[in-house]
């Protein structure tokens, strides 16, 4: 049985925070930001709301697109790099408020924090459904005076419940997980520290290498190339790293989920969001082949490939 995606959620918070918001108070530009990120408005957690609020809202709602109800979910994994405390992990929040009886824990992979959960998930409990998060609050980890950030930062969740597919075919295909700890610094809250410190161009040229290299990996374990791939699902962290990989794997635009425009880079919650976008849009059918790849602090990164299950 392969383990597909059997329903999808999201949750952002309502406060946005537009780059006309940022030029007024950082020595920023509206064509700056567009032209280097793309990226046009953020989504900011208000008081009272936190990586399990938002990991709640975006789960629950997913148990209910797969037609389950919490009773069904025999594992949580939240991927997050902001916890809501240290201890204990955020899952544990998120496991009482949804109402599960199963197994829950936090996944410390940065913006490769989803995938990596997939991957975790479909290894820990393949044949039965696991619920897995990607939710975070990065502007409160984002120094508010630091224009290289706090121009890329946003808040929000996605979550994905896999499910056993009736059909071998379906689900999970493949994947290609790595980790680089030797340029840890590149992306990192040292300790004792409060906010991110990051070498964005660095960051940048060696997240194309890596996404383009994973993603080539992940799609020949599945016997597949990229010309094959339906909907490409990246990490929402730069628009031209996205066109760069883009570019270098042949996959074009028409083929390519992106939607950072609106919430920026929403860290573990990126992808699910963009691909439950993706669904909600239409732009995913029976039998299609998705690719979802990231890459982000440690660095990390995470590819997958999947071929969808449509759900009448
Ligand atoms: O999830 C993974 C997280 N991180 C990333 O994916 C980040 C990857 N990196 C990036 O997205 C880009 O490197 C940034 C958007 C962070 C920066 O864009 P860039 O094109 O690499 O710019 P840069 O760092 O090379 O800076 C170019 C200039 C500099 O000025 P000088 O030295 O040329 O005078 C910066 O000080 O742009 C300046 N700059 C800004 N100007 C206006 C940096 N940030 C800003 C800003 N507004 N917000």
């Amino acid at each position: 049985m392969g383990l597909a995606v059997a329903g999808l959620g999201t949750a952002v918070p309502e406060e946005r925070l537009t780059n006309a918001d940022l030029e007024a108070v950082l020595d920023t530009s509206d064509d700056w930001i567009v032209e280097r990120t793309g990226i046009r408005e953020r989504r900011v957690a208000a008081p009272g709301e936190d990586a399990a609020t938002l990991a709640v809202a975006a789960g629950a709602a997913a148990i209910k697109d797969a037609g389950l109800t919490p009773a069904d979910i025999d594992l949580l994994v939240v991927a997050t790099c902001t916890p809501v405390q240290a201890m204990p992990a955020t899952a544990a929040l998120v496991q009482d408020a949804l109402g599960l009886s199963c197994g829950a824990f936090d996944l410390a992979a940065a913006c490769s924090g989803f995938v990596y959960g997939l991957v975790a998930a479909a290894g820990m409990a393949p044949d039965r459904p696991a619920l897995v998060i990607g939710a975070e609050t990065l502007t409160r980890i984002t120094d508010p005076d630091d224009r290289g950030t706090r121009i890329l930062f946003g808040d929000g969740a996605g979550a994905a419940v896999l499910a056993p597919s009736p059909l071998a075919d379906r689900g999970l295909l493949s994947w290609d997980l790595g980790c680089d700890g030797s340029v840890a610094s590149l992306l990192e809250i040292p300790a004792g520290r409060r906010f991110i410190e990051m070498e964005g161009r660095e960051v940048f040229r060696r997240a194309v290498r890596i996404v383009v290299e994973s993603a080539a990996v992940a799609l020949e374990r599945a016997g597949l190339t990229a010309a094959e791939v339906d909907l490409f699902v990246p990490h929402q962290a730069n628009v031209r790293i996205i066109e760069a990989c883009g570019t270098r794997m042949g996959i074009g635009a028409e083929r390519t989920a992106v939607n950072l425009d609106r919430y920026g880079n929403t860290s573990a919650a990126s992808i699910p969001i963009a691909l439950a976008e993706a669904a909600e849009e239409g732009r995913l059918n029976d039998g299609d082949i998705v690719l979802l790849s990231g890459f982000g602090a440690g660095m990390t990164w995470a590819s997958a490939v999947l071929r969808w299950e449509g759900r009448s």
